[in-house]
């Protein structure tokens, strides 16, 4: 997809660029071992003290959990959601293990782990979408997430490429707007 891999003002790698939100996904499954990987990846990310807070609840397409991942998406998200192979829900561990105090950065650390996992996904020809339009309540009733332990982060839909032309609109547009982003010097700022 050449629309959605940006010009960038400098030389940023190929392995960032590559990655993209993608809409449109194939018929064709995720294995297990691309799955470990992607989830392997993902730990690789660093974090606070090296907790590690993330954790990802899984579900394949066709089991009983990925229509029920599905139902707690919003409705501008479930027409090509539902065609993901994989659905993931990623929640932040609230505390530290070690002494049971608040971390402060957990939602920074799963945040990280997220898009490290997109990353290597991307490099895998696998595309992901993360999501926060997802029905808080419902998700937190539907996988009994106990939230003194836990917080949602977002949902995450994976699968390989299918045509921009599968999707409905306006979904099939956005699949072929390419992506911009703010300058370099609208997002940071040398100080003296
Ligand atoms: C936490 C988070 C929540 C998001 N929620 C949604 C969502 O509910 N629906 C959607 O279509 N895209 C969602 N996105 C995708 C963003 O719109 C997308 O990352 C952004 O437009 C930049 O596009 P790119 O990822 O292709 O570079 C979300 C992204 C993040 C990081």
């Amino acid at each position: 997809m050449e629309i959605k891999i940006p010009q960038t003002e400098n030389p940023v790698h190929s392995f960032i660029t590559k990655r993209w939100s993608a809409r449109s996904f194939a018929e064709k499954p995720i294995s297990e071992s691309e799955l470990n990987t992607l989830i392997e990846a993902a730990s690789w990310a660093a974090s606070s003290m090296n907790e590690q807070p993330w954790h990802y609840l899984i579900a394949k397409k066709g089991s009983a959990s990925f229509q029920k991942m599905v139902d707690c998406l919003m409705v501008g998200n479930q027409p090509w959601a539902k065609n993901a192979s994989v659905l993931l829900l990623s929640l932040a561990r609230k505390n530290f293990a070690s002494n049971g105090k608040p971390n402060r950065h957990a939602m920074h650390d799963v945040g990280a782990a997220n898009t490290t996992l997109l990353l290597q996904a991307a490099n895998m020809d696998i595309y992901g979408h993360m999501m926060g339009g997802y029905h808080h309540d419902a998700t937190i009733e539907a996988f009994e997430i106990d939230e003194n332990e836990f917080e949602i982060s977002c949902f995450i839909a994976l699968g390989y490429l299918d045509a921009p032309e599968a999707l409905e609109e306006p979904f099939k547009t956005r699949e072929l707007t390419a992506r911009s982003r703010k300058a370099v010097n609208e997002i940071s700022a040398v100080l003296p």
